[in-house]
């Protein structure tokens, strides 16, 4: 554990290292608004809210979001203010390149120049992300990542916003949680398209690697200087409810699903065995070509982020699945809910704060110790105005959820893990794919009627901890 000091019950101080990155994450589309402005294709996002309004919380979409497109420099001024010294946003393909493929938006150009130099300016470095789930409406159209010719359009996506902004931007990602597209699109039917395939969630999946292996050839060919390429993925220890071999077995399957089937290509160039053979056993093969074995061992992530929100609890299934044939990875184990677990009842996640150790140590051990860093840990909290008093939302949980998490971060860096930095989601109240503004994550609050920012108690709270490097409990 990791209490105070047990023999004089004194306060520990929990210093990270220099130059640590600390800051926030969010993602064009949640942030920037301005859907059709300026020049900007559809995404899938965009084209779905038009489509069926009534799938999102409160029937918001993406429309107007927190309105970065025209506040970012205000949002700037306050990340400066609360210590940010990083941040992380994306750049959205269908405002660059409206149509997936060809013309460039030169407004898109404009804007994400700007922004960046805004940043950097106020001495914020830029991490800047290729994709977070929004496929070009038009893409989706000839079957988005299903289709090679979209994995060469985000190669060619991927290069120009290398050519244009990589004098700039040190840090790149090709995707955030790319498993999501693929299990929430293809797989459980919640993301547009909307599809429950088993087998075209693979391949999707695959399809998004080898897209990946591809951008990252090109980014070493183009010599980004000083340029660092890495992924973010969303990563969750799973945690075998006993140590009965079908439980242990259970736990390793839903390790390989969720885990490892992103983690081993990106970080080891290859797929692990144990997921090809399962896949092959069931006849879930993916369309694969032959030059991809040699690309994905050829281009692999420098660079880490680990998106952690809650562990994954399994256990063996009690009776034989039904169908007798895989629809899902579920079929192939349990969850079950831990007695005792600790809860954040606003969201209904588990909030488990060891999980982020155990995750870095394997990192280390398991990985190569790959530079890495959380790029994404939270909480979120519905109606959260009822935590407001005297104008401030009094976000203690939160304040304590981060130091909790920072707490197990620093005891893995003391024991060698190569983790940079610790960005929250997010840094303003964003909306957030069908559940817009159901769950709130914000160091910054948004008014949804006025778009106004306000900062929360724990804004001020790392205002104080990115300004010491740490803190004291
Ligand atoms: C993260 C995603 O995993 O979860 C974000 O990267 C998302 O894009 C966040 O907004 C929160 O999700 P939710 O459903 O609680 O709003």
């Amino acid at each position: 554990t990791l209490a105070r000091d047990e023999k004089t019950n004194k306060k520990v101080k929990y210093e990270f290292p220099k130059d640590f990155w600390w800051g926030s994450a969010s993602s064009a589309p949640q942030m920037e608004g301005a859907s059709r402005e300026d020049g900007k294709g559809m995404s899938i996002w965009d084209y779905w809210y038009e489509k069926e309004p009534e799938r999102f919380f409160n029937g918001i979409g993406p429309d107007i979001a927190t309105d970065f497109y025209h506040r970012y420099k205000e949002d700037v001024r306050m990340m400066k203010e609360i210590g940010h010294n990083s941040f992380r946003t994306s750049i959205s393909w269908s405002r660059l390149i409206p149509n997936g493929v060809g013309k460039i938006n030169s407004k898109a150009v404009d804007f994400y120049n700007d922004m960046i130099d805004e940043l950097i300016a106020n001495g914020i470095e830029p991490f800047i992300n290729l994709f977070h789930f929004d496929m070009p409406l038009e893409l989706q159209k000839i079957g988005g990542w299903e289709n090679r010719e979209v994995v060469d359009a985000y190669v060619e996506y991927a290069k120009t916003c290398f050519e244009l902004f990589g004098d700039k931007v040190k840090i790149w990602f090709t995707y955030n949680e790319p498993i999501v597209p693929a299990e929430a699109g293809y797989l459980y039917g919640v993301h547009y398209p909307n599809i429950v395939d088993f087998k075209r969630a693979i391949q999707v999946a695959y399809n998004t690697i080898v897209a990946q292996a591809k951008a990252i050839k090109v980014f070493k060919e183009l010599q980004i200087k000083n340029g660092k390429i890495g992924v973010i993925l969303n990563l969750s220890p799973v945690y075998p409810r006993s140590n009965h071999p079908a439980d242990v077995k259970a736990a390793k399957i839903a390790d390989l699903f969720f885990n490892r089937s992103f983690l081993d290509p990106s970080v080891k160039g290859k797929f692990p065995r144990e997921l090809v053979d399962l896949l092959r056993e069931y006849n879930l093969l993916p369309y694969t070509e032959e030059e991809d074995k040699e690309l994905i061992r050829d281009n692999k992530v420098d660079i880490l982020g680990v998106n952690y929100y809650q562990p994954k609890r399994v256990k063996a299934k009690e009776h034989l699945p039904n169908p007798y044939s895989p629809i899902m990875p579920e079929w192939f184990f349990d969850y079950y809910e831990m007695p005792g677990r600790r809860m954040n009842i606003y969201r209904g996640w588990e909030i488990y704060e060891k999980g982020i150790y155990d995750l870095l140590k394997r990192l280390k051990d398991e990985y190569g110790n790959i530079t890495c860093f959380v790029s994404e840990n939270g909480m979120g909290v519905q109606d959260e105005e009822r935590f407001l008093q005297n104008g401030i939302i009094q976000d203690d949980y939160r304040i304590e959820f981060i130091k909790g998490h920072l707490k197990w971060i620093h005891k893995a860096i003391m024991e060698g893990c190569n983790v940079k930095g610790y960005h929250l989601w997010t840094f303003i109240d964003n909306w957030s794919w069908t559940n817009a503004y159901k769950n709130r994550y914000g160091f910054i609050s948004l008014d949804l009627k006025t778009r106004n920012r306000t900062m929360k108690k724990s804004a001020y709270w790392m205002k104080e901890v990115s300004k010491n490097n740490g803190f004291n409990d």
